[in-house]
């Protein structure tokens, strides 16, 4: 997959990434008012166009992303941090600390079904308590993801399904307590990057 290909869609305006871009964003920008200073990751970040221009004074934000060019782009915003590295491993994220609410955009159609449901039940490894995860998934394999926040001690904040659009993007809030991170753990690995 070209990635930096893929990003061209959002600038096709009433594209489907273009329209999925608002909804994520009105999801930031709700789950921010919940933090007076918050701290932010985002897996697998792309270019940052979501969260970047949304950042508050006082905010911290851990953007990784394996893609050197597209994690260029996302460079020169104070209190910013850009890890051109595997989203997948826990590490990426240990020394940055705990967030208050955690992106995962684009990510859970792009690996496998157990690597949807573990990503979700390790991420008290990486929230503080009361954190929110934003995702999104394609269509009616969203229900899945949905059963997999369920059953990992999560409650849904929101969740956005236009009729007319296969995205869907929902927010979650942890109310199980967070748990120690075990460095080395695997999150996900992308299905087209087997040697990731
Ligand atoms: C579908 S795009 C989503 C980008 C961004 N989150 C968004 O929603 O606009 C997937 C992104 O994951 C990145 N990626 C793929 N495998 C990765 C990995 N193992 N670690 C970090 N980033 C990865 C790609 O380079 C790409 O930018």
């Amino acid at each position: 997959m070209n990635w930096v290909q893929w990003h061209e869609e959002y600038g096709i305006p009433g594209s489907s990434l273009a329209r999925r871009l608002t909804v994520v964003q009105d999801h930031i920008r709700t789950a921010l008012q919940s933090f007076v200073t918050p701290r932010l990751i985002s897996m697998c970040a792309g270019d940052g166009r979501d969260i970047l221009p949304l950042l508050p004074a006082g905010a911290n934000a851990l953007l990784v992303e394996l893609d050197p060019s597209l994690a260029q782009r996302a460079q020169g915003h104070t209190n910013v941090v850009i890890r051109n590295e595997d989203a997948g491993a826990i590490d990426a994220y240990l020394s940055f600390g705990r967030a208050d609410i955690v992106l995962a955009c684009g990510v859970f159609g792009n690996v496998s079904a157990a690597d949807v449901r573990r990503t979700i039940e390790s991420l008290p490894m990486l929230l503080s308590p009361g954190g929110q995860v934003i995702w999104t998934r394609a269509g009616d394999e969203s229900a899945f993801v949905r059963d997999c926040f369920a059953e990992s001690g999560f409650d849904e904040v929101a969740f956005t399904a236009p009729a007319d659009a296969k995205f869907r993007v929902g927010t979650h809030r942890m109310s199980a307590a967070p748990t120690p991170p075990i460095p080395g753990t695997r999150l996900f690995r992308f299905l087209d990057q087997s040697s990731v």
